[in-house]
């Protein structure tokens, strides 16, 4: 036990793991099948610019939204077993809705002691702002026939139609685009467009960007936009979220973490990046790349 300053001018007794915390820049390990995590990534950026960031994108395993329930918790289990041993981090943050929504219980049960921050589709804010009452959810196929996201329509939504909109093809167009390569408006046009419902006298007014790959499109997704919505993406309450958690584990804000440079970048197909995604990378962040191979079994 040791007895600390806080904010506020009070003595209190911190547990050890908390006073330890508050010596250290907290590790955040941020995951996901690709690219679509770095959404969340640029938002815990700005929010906690003391944490030291690590981000590992499952690549030999993307797409997620192809994957059968049983074997995509077995991959995320066999993954995230070698990151957290390899990197030890304070939080992790699953920035993937087809990961989140199936496996969370699943990494809760096996690491009780790790903080895990996932992302779901953001169907309770979309619901609460649309005035219409007529929301859809834009997804990956694995995302759309979640129970999960089915409870949380029943929860939240119990006042509007909702469309859910799985799409088999938009994580791969945002990787594309990622990567420099050329993605057609008619392409993205297609997948969207299911979105856009109108009935005599209501149309939708607000779409769920239920997977983290398309806020990467957002611009393009607006601009191709038959009428005007709110596009609904949670990374900043992701962020806030994060924030929490690291607070609750001792883990205040502080200096900024020094070489903001470095934040690691990890494949799991240990594929080197080409040019345009190296760069791209690097906006936003991350240089350091870690390399680490972790074949598919499944
Ligand atoms: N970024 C992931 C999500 O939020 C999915 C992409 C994939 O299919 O792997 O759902």
């Amino acid at each position: 036990m040791q007895v600390d300053l806080i904010a506020g001018s009070r003595y209190r007794a911190l547990p050890s793991h908390l006073a330890e915390s508050m010596t250290r820049h907290p590790t955040i390990l941020v995951f996901d099948s690709g690219l679509g995590g770095l959404t969340v990534f640029a938002e815990i950026l700005r929010a906690r610019p003391d944490a030291q960031l690590v981000y590992a994108a499952d690549d030999a395993g993307f797409p997620y939204g192809a994957w059968s329930e049983a074997a995509l918790v077995e991959r995320v289990n066999l993954v995230m077993d070698r990151l957290i041993a390899r990197f030890r981090p304070d939080a992790v943050v699953v920035a993937c809705n087809t990961a989140s929504t199936l496996v969370l219980p699943h990494l809760r049960a096996r690491f009780p002691a790790m903080p895990f921050v996932g992302t779901v589709p953001a169907i309770k804010p979309a619901a609460a702002q649309s005035r219409s009452k007529m929301i859809s959810v834009l997804a990956t196929p694995g995302t759309v026939v979640r129970d999960y996201t089915r409870a949380l329509i029943e929860t939240y939504a119990a006042d509007c139609a909702v469309t859910l909109v799985g799409s088999a093809v938009l994580a791969g167009l945002a990787e594309a685009w990622m990567k420099g390569e050329p993605v057609a408006d008619a392409d993205l046009l297609r997948e969207i467009t299911p979105c856009f419902v109108e009935t005599n006298d209501r149309r939708t007014d607000a779409i769920v960007l239920a997977c983290t790959h398309y806020p990467l499109l957002l611009a393009r997704f607006t601009a191709l936009s038959p009428w005007a919505v709110d596009w609904i993406d949670p990374a900043p309450a992701i962020a806030r979220r994060v924030d929490h958690v690291l607070a609750d584990g001792g883990f205040e804000p502080r200096a900024p973490f020094p070489d903001r440079s470095m934040a690691r970048v990890l494949f799991t197909s240990a594929t080197r990046p080409a040019a345009a995604l190296a760069h791209a990378l690097r906006d936003r962040g991350l240089s350091d790349l870690v390399e680490a191979p972790i074949p598919v079994f499944a």
